[in-house]
């Protein structure tokens, strides 16, 4: 299975980005491909236009650099998504990606993709929120894109960068989802 890692907070080491790469070193570690994509360092990309390209097109017609996300994505098996809560919502770099899923629905709001990729979902909050979008996160891609949840892992960090890190919990219930894909 080809899998696409999805990093998008702009902090190095944190905890978003901990707990992905666990499930992605799970993941291979039972065989699977991962490509991970770290959204923050990207500087060409914008959100979605509402153009509607994709309706003609069967995809996103912007070509910058969130392209290769998508294509990546189109083609994996499974996905791994993650996000720090920012004032309650995802942050930008995570909403500028999201936002660009339409260009996987057709015109009638179909998908043009594969369905039943496996999807895991990683949201980390100060205090606050992250299990609400969680399920938000999980509740589109199971929604709009067909996908099938292997696990979501939501927690509370007291803004300590390495909180999740040093979480058994937290790093065992990682490695556990990594080993569904
Ligand atoms: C701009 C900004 C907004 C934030 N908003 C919230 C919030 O609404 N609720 C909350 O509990 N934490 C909030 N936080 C804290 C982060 O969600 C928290 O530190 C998280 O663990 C960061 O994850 P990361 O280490 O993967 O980057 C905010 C942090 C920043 C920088």
């Amino acid at each position: 299975m080809t899998i696409v890692a999805v990093i998008s907070t702009p902090e190095k080491n944190g905890n978003t980005e901990a707990v992905v790469n666990k499930i992605a070193e799970s993941a291979k570690a039972n065989g699977q491909d991962v490509k991970t994509f770290y959204l923050n360092p990207m500087t060409n990309r914008k959100g979605c236009q509402a153009c509607f390209g994709c309706k003609a097109k069967g995809r996103c017609v912007q070509n910058d650099d969130l392209t290769p996300v998508l294509d990546a994505i189109r083609e994996a098996d499974g996905i791994i998504l993650s996000t720090p809560v920012y004032f309650g919502e995802a942050c930008g770099q995570y909403r500028l990606l999201e936002d660009r899923f339409f260009g996987f629905l057709d015109g009638s709001f179909n998908l043009n993709m594969p369905a039943g990729k496996k999807v895991a979902v990683v949201v980390s909050a100060g205090s606050a929120g992250a299990d609400k979008l969680a399920d938000k996160i999980e509740g589109v891609m199971t929604g709009f894109f067909k996908c099938q949840s292997v696990g979501k892992i939501a927690f509370a960090t007291g803004n300590n960068k390495a909180f999740a890190a040093g979480n058994t919990d937290i790093m065992a219930q990682a490695e556990a989802i990594g080993k569904k894909f």
